[in-house]
């Protein structure tokens, strides 16, 4: 996990552009065990739209106060979600999803998008994920500088 952070840290470069710079995160993201989505929503200050992912297709859009992604994004607190099925509102896009974790990264106290990971197994995030995908959210935040 601490070598993840390392990894992720030596591979951003502010100097690219974002999507650059997010789609090699989410591949480096997506090589935790028991994922089938990684990746990431972007705000536009409107709406959530779906930024550079490693999975299946994903829905879109999403707005700020729908599934777990706006939820996370509205109240600017990672949320875990051990079973997707029990979460009201959860956007499903793969019926292999059984859990999520999704991190808001904030920039100057403004949520500017969300990291998310889905799992096809249940409750397969914890704190440590939690600790860990903060510290990342937090090491990326610096490239949502316009
Ligand atoms: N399940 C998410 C939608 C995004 S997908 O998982 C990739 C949600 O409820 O916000």
């Amino acid at each position: 996990m601490e070598t993840m952070y390392r990894q992720i840290e030596s591979i951003i470069d502010k100097d690219l552009p974002l999507v650059s710079n997010l789609a090699n995160v989410s591949a480096i993201l997506y090589k935790m065990d028991n994922l089938n989505w990684a990746g990431f929503y972007i705000s536009n200050g409107e709406f959530l739209y779906l930024g550079p992912f490693q999975g299946d297709v994903a829905c879109t859009v999403i707005p700020f106060d729908k599934g777990v992604c706006g939820k996370a994004f509205s109240l600017k607190q990672t949320l875990i979600v051990d079973d997707v099925n029990k979460f009201e509102g959860h956007i499903a896009c793969s019926s292999l999803s059984k859990s999520e974790i999704v991190v808001p990264i904030l920039l100057n106290d403004e949520c500017v998008a969300v990291i998310d990971l889905d799992s096809p197994i249940y409750s397969r995030f914890d704190d440590n994920d939690k600790y860990l995908l903060g510290k990342i959210a937090q090491l990326l935040a610096p490239l949502f500088i316009k």
